[in-house]
Protein backbone atom coordinates (compact mmCIF):
# COMPACT_ATOMS: atom_id res chain seq x y z
CA UNK A 1 0.00 0.00 0.00
CA UNK A 2 3.57 1.98 -0.03
CA UNK A 3 4.59 4.94 2.75
CA UNK A 4 2.45 7.63 3.65
CA UNK A 5 3.37 11.23 5.72
CA UNK A 6 1.26 12.21 8.60
CA UNK A 7 1.61 15.03 10.87
CA UNK A 8 5.70 14.73 10.37
CA UNK A 9 5.94 11.27 10.33
CA UNK A 10 6.64 9.05 7.61
CA UNK A 11 4.83 5.82 7.92
CA UNK A 12 3.15 2.60 5.86
CA UNK A 13 -0.03 4.18 4.91
CA UNK A 14 -2.41 1.26 6.68
CA UNK A 15 -0.50 2.54 9.66
CA UNK A 16 -2.23 6.09 9.67
CA UNK A 17 -5.06 6.70 12.10
CA UNK A 18 -7.34 9.76 11.78
CA UNK A 19 -9.33 10.82 14.31
CA UNK A 20 -13.02 11.12 14.28
CA UNK A 21 -13.26 14.78 15.13
CA UNK A 22 -10.78 15.42 12.64
CA UNK A 23 -12.69 18.48 10.62
CA UNK A 24 -11.65 17.54 7.49
CA UNK A 25 -13.86 14.16 8.18
CA UNK A 26 -16.76 15.39 9.83
CA UNK A 27 -17.18 19.39 7.77
CA UNK A 28 -14.62 18.39 4.42
CA UNK A 29 -13.10 21.50 6.44
CA UNK A 30 -9.91 20.76 4.24
CA UNK A 31 -8.59 20.94 0.73
CA UNK A 32 -6.04 19.15 -1.52
CA UNK A 33 -3.56 18.67 -3.62
CA UNK A 34 -2.77 15.80 -6.56
CA UNK A 35 0.97 16.61 -7.96
CA UNK A 36 2.19 14.05 -10.66
CA UNK A 37 5.95 13.10 -10.03
CA UNK A 38 7.58 11.30 -13.23
CA UNK A 39 10.42 9.31 -13.33
CA UNK A 40 11.43 10.74 -9.75
CA UNK A 41 10.51 14.94 -10.84
CA UNK A 42 7.57 16.33 -9.15
CA UNK A 43 6.36 17.73 -12.25
CA UNK A 44 5.28 21.46 -12.22
CA UNK A 45 5.54 21.67 -8.00
CA UNK A 46 5.65 25.07 -7.99
CA UNK A 47 2.45 25.86 -9.67
CA UNK A 48 0.53 23.12 -7.42
CA UNK A 49 2.32 24.47 -4.03
CA UNK A 50 1.12 27.79 -5.35
CA UNK A 51 -2.35 26.50 -5.65
CA UNK A 52 -2.46 25.02 -2.18
CA UNK A 53 -1.44 28.43 -0.75
CA UNK A 54 -4.25 29.93 -2.72
CA UNK A 55 -7.05 26.85 -1.44
CA UNK A 56 -5.99 27.36 2.20
CA UNK A 57 -5.96 31.21 1.99
CA UNK A 58 -9.66 30.92 0.86
CA UNK A 59 -10.23 29.14 3.77
CA UNK A 60 -8.27 31.05 6.19
CA UNK A 61 -5.89 28.14 7.18
CA UNK A 62 -2.46 28.87 7.81
CA UNK A 63 -0.07 26.70 5.82
CA UNK A 64 1.19 24.24 8.66
CA UNK A 65 4.89 23.89 6.10
CA UNK A 66 6.77 26.60 4.21
CA UNK A 67 7.32 25.65 0.50
CA UNK A 68 10.71 24.27 1.21
CA UNK A 69 9.27 22.20 3.63
CA UNK A 70 6.67 21.14 1.28
CA UNK A 71 8.88 20.08 -1.26
CA UNK A 72 11.55 18.64 1.10
CA UNK A 73 8.60 16.26 2.39
CA UNK A 74 6.97 15.41 -1.23
CA UNK A 75 10.71 14.20 -2.65
CA UNK A 76 10.87 12.22 0.57
CA UNK A 77 7.48 10.96 -0.39
CA UNK A 78 8.24 10.28 -3.73
CA UNK A 79 11.89 8.26 -2.76
CA UNK A 80 10.33 6.12 -0.10
CA UNK A 81 7.30 4.46 -2.67
CA UNK A 82 10.12 4.41 -5.81
CA UNK A 83 10.68 0.56 -4.91
CA UNK A 84 13.28 -0.40 -7.31
CA UNK A 85 13.36 2.59 -9.66
CA UNK A 86 11.76 5.43 -10.63
CA UNK A 87 7.82 4.92 -11.47
CA UNK A 88 5.22 7.33 -12.14
CA UNK A 89 3.37 8.85 -9.11
CA UNK A 90 0.24 10.68 -8.17
CA UNK A 91 1.06 12.08 -5.51
CA UNK A 92 -2.23 13.55 -2.67
CA UNK A 93 -1.89 15.80 0.12
CA UNK A 94 -4.80 16.59 2.27
CA UNK A 95 -4.58 19.82 4.45
CA UNK A 96 -7.53 19.86 7.14
CA UNK A 97 -8.44 22.44 9.98
CA UNK A 98 -7.22 19.80 12.45
CA UNK A 99 -8.87 17.92 15.28
CA UNK A 100 -11.81 19.68 17.53
CA UNK A 101 -14.85 19.18 19.49
CA UNK A 102 -17.75 19.19 17.11
CA UNK A 103 -18.55 22.83 16.10
CA UNK A 104 -19.11 24.09 12.58
CA UNK A 105 -16.95 27.38 13.39
CA UNK A 106 -13.25 27.13 13.48
CA UNK A 107 -11.91 25.76 16.99
CA UNK A 108 -9.58 28.49 18.88
CA UNK A 109 -5.69 27.34 18.61
CA UNK A 110 -6.61 24.09 16.42
CA UNK A 111 -3.38 22.32 14.83
CA UNK A 112 -3.68 21.66 11.33
CA UNK A 113 -3.72 17.76 10.23
CA UNK A 114 -1.40 16.96 6.90
CA UNK A 115 -1.63 13.83 5.21
CA UNK A 116 0.29 12.91 1.97
CA UNK A 117 0.37 8.90 0.21
CA UNK A 118 1.41 8.55 -3.13
CA UNK A 119 -0.37 6.16 -5.69
CA UNK A 120 1.30 4.70 -9.54
CA UNK A 121 0.12 6.51 -12.08
CA UNK A 122 -1.14 3.87 -14.82
CA UNK A 123 -0.12 5.16 -18.10
CA UNK A 124 -2.85 6.01 -20.68
CA UNK A 125 -3.80 2.72 -22.81
CA UNK A 126 -2.82 2.80 -26.42
CA UNK A 127 -6.57 2.70 -27.22
CA UNK A 128 -6.57 6.42 -26.48
CA UNK A 129 -4.56 7.20 -29.34
CA UNK A 130 -7.20 5.34 -32.13
CA UNK A 131 -10.61 6.06 -29.70
CA UNK A 132 -10.20 8.27 -27.39
CA UNK A 133 -12.34 8.66 -23.98
CA UNK A 134 -16.06 8.77 -23.82
CA UNK A 135 -17.74 11.44 -21.48
CA UNK A 136 -21.67 12.36 -20.74
CA UNK A 137 -23.03 16.09 -19.62
CA UNK A 138 -24.42 16.49 -16.49
CA UNK A 139 -25.56 19.52 -14.66
CA UNK A 140 -23.18 21.46 -12.76
CA UNK A 141 -25.06 21.09 -8.72
CA UNK A 142 -22.03 22.46 -6.96
CA UNK A 143 -21.66 24.77 -4.23
CA UNK A 144 -20.29 28.67 -6.12
CA UNK A 145 -16.68 28.24 -4.96
CA UNK A 146 -15.36 24.97 -7.34
CA UNK A 147 -12.27 27.93 -7.55
CA UNK A 148 -11.28 26.25 -3.97
CA UNK A 149 -9.28 22.68 -4.07
CA UNK A 150 -11.44 21.71 -1.51
CA UNK A 151 -12.40 17.90 -0.25
CA UNK A 152 -15.88 18.63 -0.40
CA UNK A 153 -16.37 16.56 -3.57
CA UNK A 154 -20.04 14.86 -3.09
CA UNK A 155 -21.39 16.28 -6.19
CA UNK A 156 -18.58 15.68 -8.08
CA UNK A 157 -18.41 12.28 -7.11
CA UNK A 158 -22.40 11.63 -7.89
CA UNK A 159 -21.44 13.42 -11.32
CA UNK A 160 -18.19 10.77 -12.15
CA UNK A 161 -20.36 7.76 -11.08
CA UNK A 162 -23.32 8.64 -13.21
CA UNK A 163 -20.70 8.90 -16.02
CA UNK A 164 -19.14 5.34 -15.29
CA UNK A 165 -22.96 3.49 -15.36
CA UNK A 166 -22.81 5.29 -19.04
CA UNK A 167 -19.62 4.21 -19.79
CA UNK A 168 -17.80 7.21 -19.72
CA UNK A 169 -14.73 8.53 -18.13
CA UNK A 170 -15.96 11.60 -17.08
CA UNK A 171 -19.07 14.88 -16.73
CA UNK A 172 -18.74 17.48 -17.87
CA UNK A 173 -20.91 19.76 -16.18
CA UNK A 174 -23.17 22.18 -17.38
CA UNK A 175 -24.38 25.56 -15.04
CA UNK A 176 -26.95 27.54 -17.12
CA UNK A 177 -26.57 26.36 -20.37
CA UNK A 178 -22.78 26.54 -20.23
CA UNK A 179 -19.93 24.48 -19.81
CA UNK A 180 -17.82 25.14 -16.35
CA UNK A 181 -15.74 22.08 -15.99
CA UNK A 182 -15.63 18.36 -15.59
CA UNK A 183 -16.28 16.13 -12.34
CA UNK A 184 -12.37 16.38 -12.21
CA UNK A 185 -11.16 18.01 -15.28
CA UNK A 186 -10.56 21.18 -16.93
CA UNK A 187 -12.27 20.99 -20.73
CA UNK A 188 -11.32 22.40 -23.59
CA UNK A 189 -13.44 22.44 -27.26
CA UNK A 190 -12.09 23.30 -31.11
CA UNK A 191 -15.12 25.65 -32.18
CA UNK A 192 -14.61 26.29 -35.40
CA UNK A 193 -11.19 25.51 -35.85
CA UNK A 194 -10.46 28.07 -32.06
CA UNK A 195 -9.52 26.41 -29.17
CA UNK A 196 -11.84 27.29 -26.53
CA UNK A 197 -12.08 26.86 -22.96
CA UNK A 198 -14.59 28.75 -20.16
CA UNK A 199 -12.64 31.54 -18.31
CA UNK A 200 -10.95 31.38 -14.84
CA UNK A 201 -13.98 31.97 -12.44
CA UNK A 202 -15.36 31.28 -8.98
CA UNK A 203 -17.13 28.29 -11.24
CA UNK A 204 -14.15 26.47 -11.82
CA UNK A 205 -10.82 24.84 -10.67
CA UNK A 206 -7.25 27.03 -12.15
CA UNK A 207 -6.09 23.72 -13.15
CA UNK A 208 -2.50 23.30 -13.39
CA UNK A 209 -2.31 21.02 -16.34
CA UNK A 210 -4.88 23.60 -17.90
CA UNK A 211 -2.92 26.69 -18.05
CA UNK A 212 0.44 24.47 -19.14
CA UNK A 213 -2.00 23.14 -22.18
CA UNK A 214 -2.95 26.57 -23.14
CA UNK A 215 0.70 27.77 -22.98
CA UNK A 216 1.23 24.83 -24.98
CA UNK A 217 -1.61 25.25 -27.31
CA UNK A 218 -0.38 28.97 -28.42
CA UNK A 219 3.13 27.47 -28.72
CA UNK A 220 1.79 24.55 -31.39
CA UNK A 221 0.58 27.35 -33.37
CA UNK A 222 -3.44 27.25 -32.43
CA UNK A 223 -6.15 29.97 -31.63
CA UNK A 224 -6.76 30.00 -28.15
CA UNK A 225 -9.35 31.89 -26.28
CA UNK A 226 -10.32 31.84 -22.88
CA UNK A 227 -13.99 32.31 -23.06
CA UNK A 228 -17.68 31.17 -22.07
CA UNK A 229 -18.59 27.80 -23.77
CA UNK A 230 -22.06 27.05 -24.47
CA UNK A 231 -23.43 23.58 -24.63
CA UNK A 232 -24.54 23.92 -28.10
CA UNK A 233 -20.77 24.81 -28.81
CA UNK A 234 -19.52 21.72 -27.13
CA UNK A 235 -21.81 19.09 -29.25
CA UNK A 236 -21.14 20.70 -32.56
CA UNK A 237 -17.45 21.09 -31.49
CA UNK A 238 -14.79 19.57 -33.90
CA UNK A 239 -12.37 18.40 -30.98
CA UNK A 240 -12.93 17.85 -27.01
CA UNK A 241 -10.25 17.49 -24.35
CA UNK A 242 -10.07 16.76 -20.63
CA UNK A 243 -7.11 17.71 -18.56
CA UNK A 244 -5.83 16.70 -15.23
CA UNK A 245 -2.86 16.46 -13.61
CA UNK A 246 -3.30 12.55 -13.52
CA UNK A 247 -4.48 12.14 -16.91
CA UNK A 248 -2.99 14.98 -18.91
CA UNK A 249 -4.65 15.40 -22.05
CA UNK A 250 -7.39 13.05 -22.87
CA UNK A 251 -9.59 13.44 -25.79
CA UNK A 252 -13.45 13.03 -25.77
CA UNK A 253 -14.73 11.27 -28.88
CA UNK A 254 -18.39 10.03 -27.66
CA UNK A 255 -19.73 12.70 -25.93
CA UNK A 256 -23.63 11.96 -24.83
CA UNK A 257 -23.44 8.71 -26.82
CA UNK A 258 -22.67 10.70 -30.18
CA UNK A 259 -19.31 11.26 -31.83
CA UNK A 260 -17.39 13.84 -31.50
CA UNK A 261 -15.93 15.38 -34.92
CA UNK A 262 -14.72 12.73 -36.52
CA UNK A 263 -15.20 10.28 -33.74
CA UNK A 264 -11.62 9.58 -33.46
CA UNK A 265 -8.63 11.62 -31.85
CA UNK A 266 -7.59 15.24 -33.85
CA UNK A 267 -4.89 16.32 -35.10
CA UNK A 268 -5.04 19.34 -32.71
CA UNK A 269 -5.25 16.85 -30.01
CA UNK A 270 -2.12 14.88 -31.35
CA UNK A 271 0.18 18.13 -31.42
CA UNK A 272 -0.71 19.34 -28.01
CA UNK A 273 -0.62 15.87 -26.54
CA UNK A 274 3.31 15.38 -28.05
CA UNK A 275 4.31 19.08 -26.84
CA UNK A 276 2.79 17.81 -23.51
CA UNK A 277 5.36 14.87 -23.35
CA UNK A 278 7.60 16.41 -25.08
CA UNK A 279 7.58 19.24 -21.87
CA UNK A 280 7.22 16.05 -19.26
CA UNK A 281 10.64 14.60 -20.72
CA UNK A 282 12.10 18.26 -20.62
CA UNK A 283 11.25 18.07 -16.43
CA UNK A 284 12.45 14.80 -16.46
CA UNK A 285 15.78 15.11 -17.90
CA UNK A 286 16.54 17.98 -16.21
CA UNK A 287 16.53 16.27 -13.38
CA UNK A 288 18.69 13.67 -14.17
CA UNK A 289 21.38 15.98 -15.36
CA UNK A 290 21.07 17.99 -12.33
CA UNK A 291 21.42 14.67 -10.63
CA UNK A 292 24.42 13.68 -12.91
CA UNK A 293 22.36 10.72 -13.99
CA UNK A 294 22.71 11.22 -18.00
N1 LIG B 1 -8.51 16.80 -9.96
N2 LIG B 1 -11.27 20.50 -12.05
C1 LIG B 1 -11.53 19.66 -11.03
C2 LIG B 1 -12.88 19.71 -10.37
C3 LIG B 1 -10.54 18.76 -10.59
O1 LIG B 1 -10.80 17.94 -9.55
C4 LIG B 1 -9.29 18.72 -11.26
C5 LIG B 1 -8.19 17.78 -10.87
C6 LIG B 1 -9.07 19.61 -12.34
C7 LIG B 1 -7.76 19.66 -13.08
O2 LIG B 1 -6.78 20.29 -12.30
P1 LIG B 1 -5.23 19.96 -12.46
O3 LIG B 1 -4.90 20.09 -13.91
O4 LIG B 1 -4.53 20.99 -11.65
O5 LIG B 1 -5.03 18.54 -11.96
C8 LIG B 1 -10.08 20.49 -12.69
C9 LIG B 1 -7.52 15.92 -9.38
C10 LIG B 1 -6.57 15.31 -10.35
C11 LIG B 1 -8.23 14.93 -8.48
O6 LIG B 1 -9.14 15.37 -7.80
O7 LIG B 1 -7.83 13.77 -8.41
Amino acid sequence: MGVAYFNGEFMPLESVRISPLDRGFLFGDSVYEVIPSYAGELFLLEEHLQRLQRSLDAIRLESPLSFDQWRAMLEELVRRNEGDGPVDLGLYLQVTRGVAPRDHAFPAGGVPTVFAMASPIAPLPDTIHQAGVAAVTRPDTRWSRCDIKATTLLANVLARQEAREHDAVEAILLLDGQVTEGAASNVFALVDGTLVTPPLASSLLPGVTRALVLRLAAQCGLDVVERDLSESELRAAGEIWLTSSTKELLPVCRLDGHPVGAGVPGPAWEAVHAAYQEEKSRATQSRLEAKGCA
